[in-house]
C-alpha cells in the first residue's frame, strides 16, 4: 500500500471527495479477505441449507411445485443473485462478478445516526407551506441576494442533485425523421455520509476532544451555541436516504427518456463497482426505471473496486502515480486560507476553550451538506455569508482540476478505460487487449462486455467521471483556475459537473440526412444517412465542437458527427500516455505547470 497523502491521514482539509486512499486495504488483507469469505461461503451455505429445507418444503405444501420452483430456481447464466432470496444463495453458481449478496469488496458501511426532521425542522413556521422535498435548503444565507440561487447548488462534489446550469449552448429538440438509436449512461452514485479519514470526522473529534479535555471550559455563544449539545453522529460511505432518492429518480427520468431503447424481451447488463453505495445507487436506478420486479430486464455486473484492480469505474485503483498528485490540494488550500479568514475570525470569536482554525471553518462548511443530506438540515449552514458558499465551491473547483482534471498528470489516463469502452461499444468490438486499466477478463467477452444493447447503464465516482471528460479530450474544461482570486463564472465546475448523482448521458443519433449547423433544417442534395453524438452531463448538452477540432465548432446543438467523434477520439486515447502518467518515474509539477491532463516532459 502507498503512503497516503501527508495531508490524508490526520486533518485533511480537501481531500474528502470519493476516494478514501486511507482506506484502501493493504494486499495481504485481499487473501485474507479471500480464505475468510470461502470460510463464510461455507458457513452460509450450511444454515442456509438447514434453514432452506424445511422452510422449503413448507413452501412446496402451501403453494405447491409452482412456487417452489421459482423462489428457488436453478441457476441461470444471468441470474441475479440479489433477488435470488437467501436460501436459494447456495445452489447458484453465479460468479463472483455478478455476486451482489453477500457483498464482496463493499468497503466501509458504518450507518449513521437517523434523521428526526419532525423535532429538528427549523422552517418558518408563519408560513403555512409544506416543501414536498425532505432537505431543508431555504436557509437564511447573509448576503444572498433575491434572485441568486441556493448555496446548495454551489457545494460542488456536496451538491445534491440539480440539473446543471448548462455549458454553453442551448437544448434542441430532434428534428423530424431523426431518432435516437444508443444511450450510453455513466452516472455517480447519490448522496452519501462522509468518506472515512474526511474532515468532518477529525473535526467532531476535535470539538469532542476539546470538551472532554477542556472540563467544562468549552463554550460556544451565539451561532455557535448549537455546538454545546452537538456531536458528530454520522456513518461512513454508504448512501444516505436522499442517495436512494436521487438514484431512483434519475432512473424514472430515464426510463421517460429512453424507455424505446430497452428491447422488452432481453435482460440487460449493467456494471457498476462492487462498493456498497456504488451497488445500491444501480439497484435504485433500477428500480426507478423499471420497477420493483427489475432484476428481470437487468443484471449488475460488480467489478471489483480494491488497490490493483483494472477498474474503468475506478480508474485511480490501478494508477499509482495519482497518489502522489498534490497540484489541485495545494491550490485548494492556498485559496482556502484566503476566502475563509473572515469566518475564521468571526467563528473563533464565537467559542471558548477551543482554538478555531481555518480549517475547521472548512470542515463545518463541508459539514453543511453531509449533515443536510444525512439528517435533513444543519446548523452549519447558516454560518456563513453567500461570498463564501461562492468560496466554498470554487476550493473544490481547484481541487478537483488539479488532482483529477486537465490539471492532473494523471488527468486523462484514469478517465482512459472507460473512454476506451465507450469507442469499442460504438465500434462494435469487444477489448482484447490492455492500454490502460480496463479489465480484459471482463472486458474481452460479450457476457461481462455485451455490445447489443442500445442502452447501457454504469455507475461510477465523481473524480473519475471528472478524469472521463478529460480523457474524452474536453478541453473546454481545460482552463486554469487562479486559486488566488475567484474568477466569475468559469466552465470548469464541479457543481455542474459531479454533484451527487451526476450522469453523462452519451446519446447516438440518427438522422435520415445531415442536420444543418444553425439547425434551420436538413441539408439539402445528399441523402446520406448521418449519425450524431450528443453529450448530456447532468440534463445540458455539453458542446463537443468547443473541444475537438474534429467536430463542428459552429452546431448550435453541440452534437458531433459520430465519424468525426470516433476520429477525435483515435487521438484523444494516444494522448493520455497511460503507462506513464500511472507508472512512470516523473517529477510532480506544482500546480499550474500541468495543462492538458497528462504529465509534463
Ligand atoms: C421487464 O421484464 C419483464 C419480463 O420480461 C417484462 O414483462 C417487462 O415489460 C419489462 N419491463 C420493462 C419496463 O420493459
Ligand atoms: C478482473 O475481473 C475478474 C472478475 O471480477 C477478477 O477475478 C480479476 O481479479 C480482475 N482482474 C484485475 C486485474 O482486476
Ligand atoms: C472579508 O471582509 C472584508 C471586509 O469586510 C470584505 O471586504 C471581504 O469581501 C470579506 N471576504 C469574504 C470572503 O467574505
Ligand atoms: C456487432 O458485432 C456482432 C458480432 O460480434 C454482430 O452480430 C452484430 O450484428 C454487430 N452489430 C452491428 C450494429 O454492427
Ligand atoms: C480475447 O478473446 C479471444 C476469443 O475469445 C481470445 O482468442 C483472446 O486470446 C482473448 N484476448 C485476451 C487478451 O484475453
Ligand atoms: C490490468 O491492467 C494492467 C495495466 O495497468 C494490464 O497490464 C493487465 O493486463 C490488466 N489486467 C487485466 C486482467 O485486464
Ligand atoms: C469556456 O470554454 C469556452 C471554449 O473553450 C471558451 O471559449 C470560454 O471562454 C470559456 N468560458 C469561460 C468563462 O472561461
Amino acid at each position: 500500500m502507498p503512503p497516503p497523502k501527508p495531508d490524508a491521514s490526520e486533518y485533511a482539509p480537501v481531500r474528502g471527495n470519493d476516494i478514501d486512499f486511507d482506506n484502501l486495504p493493504a494486499a495481504p488483507v485481499h487473501e485474507r479477505k479471500g480464505l475468510y469469505i470461502t470460510r463464510r461461503d461455507l458457513l452460509v451455505f450450511l444454515l442456509s441449507l438447514l434453514i432452506s429445507l424445511p422452510v422449503g418444503l413448507l413452501f412446496a405444501l402451501i403453494f405447491g411445485d409452482n412456487a417452489s420452483s421459482s423462489s428457488c430456481s436453478p441457476p441461470q447464466p444471468n441470474a441475479h443473485a440479489a433477488s435470488s432470496g437467501a436460501e436459494c444463495k447456495p445452489t447458484t453458481t453465479v460468479p463472483q462478478y455478478f455476486q451482489t449478496s453477500p457483498e464482496l469488496w463493499a468497503g466501509p458501511t458504518a450507518t449513521g445516526k437517523a434523521a428526526f426532521l419532525v423535532q429538528t425542522k427549523a422552517w418558518d413556521t408563519a408560513v403555512s407551506y409544506v416543501p414536498n422535498q425532505p432537505l431543508q435548503t431555504g436557509i437564511p444565507i447573509e448576503g444572498m441576494g433575491e434572485k441568486e440561487k441556493s448555496v446548495f447548488g454551489m457545494m460542488g462534489y456536496l451538491t445534491p442533485y440539480r440539473p446543471s446550469d448548462g455549458f454553453g449552448v442551448e437544448e434542441w429538440p430532434l428534428p423530424e425523421g431523426a431518432e435516437v438509436v444508443q444511450v450510453q449512461m455513466v452516472s455517480r452514485h447519490g448522496s452519501r455520509y462522509p468518506t472515512e479519514g474526511a474532515n468532518v470526522g477529525a473535526f467532531g473529534k476535535k470539538v469532542e476532544k476539546a470538551k472532554e479535555q477542556g472540563k467544562g471550559k468549552f463554550k460556544g455563544k451565539g451561532a455557535l451555541e448549537f455546538l454545546n449539545d452537538w456531536k458528530y453522529e454520522l456513518g461512513s460511505e454508504i448512501l444516505v436516504n436522499k442517495g436512494r432518492q436521487e438514484l431512483f429518480d434519475s432512473g424514472v427520468l430515464h426510463s421517460y427518456m429512453y424507455g424505446q431503447l430497452y428491447n422488452t424481451n432481453s435482460k440487460i447488463i449493467v456494471r457498476t463497482t462492487t462498493q456498497d453505495r456504488m451497488l445500491k445507487s444501480a439497484e435504485n436506478f433500477m428500480a426507478g426505471f423499471f420497477g420493483l420486479e427489475w432484476t428481470q430486464n437487468a443484471t449488475i455486473e460488480v467489478i471489483i473496486e480494491g488497490e490493483g484492480f483494472n477498474n474503468s469505474l475506478a480508474g485511480y485503483m490501478n494508477c499509482p502515480n495519482g497518489q502522489k498528485v498534490r497540484g489541485g490540494t495545494d491550490a485548494a488550500n492556498i485559496w482556502i486560507h484566503n476566502y475563509l479568514q473572515n469566518a475564521t475570525a468571526r467563528l473563533s470569536s464565537l467559542v471558548e476553550g477551543y482554538e478555531w482554525t481555518i480549517e475547521d471553518s472548512y470542515a463545518a462548511q463541508t459539514m453543511c451538506s453531509y449533515e443536510t443530506v444525512a439528517y435533513g438540515f444543519s446548523r452549519f449552514c447558516s454560518l456563513f455569508t453567500y461570498q463564501e458558499w461562492v468560496g466554498f465551491g470554487y476550493s473544490i473547483d481547484l481541487n478537483f482540476y488539479g488532482n483529477d482534471g486537465f490539471g492532473s498528470p494523471v488527468g486523462r489516463a484514469i478517465g482512459l478505460g472507460y473512454q476506451q469502452e465507450v469507442v469499442a461499444r460504438l465500434k462494435n468490438h469487444t477489448l482484447g487487449y490492455s492500454g490502460s486499466q480496463i479489465n480484459v477478463t471482463l472486458d474481452n467477452n460479450t457476457e461481462t462486455f455485451p455490445l447489443n444493447q442500445n442502452l447501457y447503464l454504469d455507475f461510477s465516482h465523481d473524480t473519475n467521471i471528472i478524469s472521463i471528460l478529460t480523457a474524452f479530450g474536453l478541453r473546454q474544461f481545460a482552463g486554469t483556475l487562479d486559486p488566488t482570486a475567484y474568477p466569475g463564472r468559469h466552465n470548469f465546475t464541479v457543481s455542474d459537473m459531479t454533484p451527487f448523482g451526476a450522469r453523462l448521458d452519451i446519446e447516438i443519433i440518427r438522422a435520415p440526412r445531415a442536420i444543418k449547423a444553425d439547425r434551420s433544417g436538413y441539408e439539402g442534395g445528399s441523402d446520406k444517412e448521418t449519425k450524431y453524438v450528443h453529450f448530456v452531463l447532468n440534463q445540458r448538452t455539453v458542446p463537443l465542437g468547443w473541444s475537438l477540432p474534429e467536430c463542428d465548432a459552429s452546431r448550435v446543438d453541440g452534437w458531433c458527427e459520430l465519424e468525426a467523434f470516433l476520429k477525435a477520439q483515435e487521438k484523444e486515447e494516444k494522448l493520455a500516455g497511460y503507462e506513464k502518467a500511472c507508472f512512470g518515474d516523473y517529477e510532480m509539477r506544482p500546480y499550474g505547470m500541468v495543462v492538458d491532463g497528462r504529465p509534463v516532459n
